[in-house]
């Protein structure tokens, strides 16, 4: 990895965690069936950290104790997952009685600082859902903890594993273009997906750290992994424009809703029996309303975001998201010295189709989780040189579940073959994690005060 013109600091702390994140690797290859603990037990932990692991993965997993601030759903999740291990609303407790190996984190973002510490400090080694933290003290505490305890901490960047970003990566890291100098990506959120996140806890800074952190380290993590150097300073513009209080009417849920015949972001929850039993029936306990309104007056995310990253390696990268487009997809392009790549994801009208429906339907399909794959069409990477006429198209199956097929290439190389090589560096620790949340959590620095962050500002090491 190039360092030229990084700071010292922020170098030392790449190599330390560097050091560390290997030990993770190792150290999760080298135990048999894992005792595995689960806190959170909300969709993403009841399906595919939870069921998905029970079903596909009996063998590898053995879960101890499933732990939830909700008591209601921690107790429907235990039943649906059909395990018999005890059910928690108290973390500290069940470390200390059911005493897991391995603590799978997937709560509410800003609170996964508080598990992947205590855990450690418990103990446990840690796989934590993305993203890792959401600012810059709670990034800096986790990088601490584990300095101190010693203990592992794998961060599940499940977009790295579908075939066509490793497609990209495997073409970058054979310096097919040469020296990458300058990226564009920009990606988009239908407006299915991208209301989604203005319906639930995502809408408050407070408990996502926004789109920049919640949904954009993936992107980040993509960019940090394709580029292979270190992020060094972000200066940003975003806006609230299109949801929370610009909307034209409000209710307090879709459900009770007296604008459902006019609003075009109308979401009938009921018609889904699983989220009504996980959400709705334990709405008593904690007040968290599933199907709130996207127009909310005090949702206070950005729904533009765009911004310009400069790595410690020279390359400039133009980054945006868009929240409320027509389609669900990505467009990207490296520009090396010797050529460029350009590729994208799902613009309809280049595959020549365009349904309504399936724009809607997107978002389900990319949280399924199937064993059985068989690609739907082809994902297109076209690689053109310099002073060359021709362009090469490269053709990457693409799956239409569990992102993109990411999914079920990442928990099969974690509890199937974790003796399996791993060139392209798939898989990640803190190091990744805390990269891909510090451009995001710059990125809100910057829109603040107006000028350009450097990432050695937020975390010290
Ligand atoms: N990698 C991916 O593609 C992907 C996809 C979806 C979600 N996720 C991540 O998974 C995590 C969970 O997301 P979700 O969609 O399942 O959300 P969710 O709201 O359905 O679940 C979160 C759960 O955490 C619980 N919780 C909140 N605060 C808690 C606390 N202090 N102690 C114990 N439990 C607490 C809630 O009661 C809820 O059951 C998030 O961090 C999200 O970013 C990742």
């Amino acid at each position: 990895m190039q360092r030229r013109n990084f700071l010292k600091s922020t170098a030392l702390f790449g190599a330390a965690l560097a050091a560390s994140q290997a030990n993770a690797f190792s150290l999760w290859k080298n135990s048999a069936q894992k005792r595995i603990a689960l806190v959170g037990t909300g969709i993403r932990g009841s399906s595919l950290w939870g069921r998905n692991l029970v079903e596909n993965y009996g063998e590898q997993v053995e879960f101890v104790g499933l732990c939830d601030i909700n008591p209601g759903r921690v107790a429907f999740v235990k039943g649906a997952m059909g395990v018999d291990c005890p059910a928690y609303t108290d973390f500290d407790k069940m470390m200390t009685e059911a005493k897991p190996e391995w603590v799978i984190v997937t709560t509410m973002d800003s609170t996964h600082d508080a598990f992947i510490i205590g855990a450690m400090e418990h103990g446990a080694n840690v796989i934590t859902e993305k993203p890792m933290t959401t600012d810059a003290e709670k990034c800096q505490a986790i990088l601490d903890a584990q300095e101190r305890t010693g203990k592992q901490v794998l961060v599940t960047f499940n977009y790295r594993h579908s075939p066509h970003n490793t497609a990209i990566k495997q073409l970058l890291h054979d310096e097919e273009v040469g020296k990458v100098t300058s990226v564009d990506f920009h990606w988009y959120l239908n407006v299915y997906h991208g209301a989604s996140y203005f319906r639930r806890w995502h809408g408050y800074v407070e408990n996502s750290g926004s789109l920049w952190v919640h949904k954009a380290t993936h992107h980040f993590d993509l960019l940090n992994w394709w580029v292979n150097a270190k992020p060094v300073a972000v200066t940003a513009f975003g806006a609230l424009e299109h949801y929370g209080k610009n909307g034209p009417f409000r209710g307090e849920s879709c459900r009770s809703c007296e604008h459902k015949a006019e609003c075009p972001y109308y979401w009938d929850i009921t018609e889904d029996e699983y989220l009504m039993n996980l959400y709705v029936d334990n709405e008593e306990y904690d007040g968290y309303i599933r199907d709130s309104c996207v127009f909310r007056e005090d949702i206070n995310i950005w729904d533009k975001m765009s911004a310009q990253i400069l790595y410690d390696n020279d390359v400039v990268v133009n980054y945006s998201l868009t929240t409320y487009s027509p389609y669900e997809g990505y467009r990207i392009a490296f520009n090396g010295h010797n050529g460029r790549i350009d590729s994208w994801e799902d613009i309809p009208y280049q595959r020549g189709e365009y349904s309504k429906d399936e724009q809607a339907a997107l978002h389900g399909a990319e949280m399924e989780f199937k064993t059985e794959e068989v690609p739907t069409e082809f994902h297109e990477v076209i690689l053109h040189k310099n002073f060359e006429r021709d362009f090469k198209s490269i053709k990457v199956p693409k799956y239409r579940y569990g992102h993109g097929g990411g999914d079920r290439r990442m928990l099969d190389y974690l509890f199937v073959n974790p003796d399996a090589a791993d060139p392209l560096g798939h898989m990640a620790g803190t190091t990744d994690g805390a990269y891909s949340v510090l451009i995001g959590i710059a990125a809100r620095k910057s829109i603040a005060e107006g000028r350009m962050v450097r990432l050695d500002e937020l975390v010290k090491v």
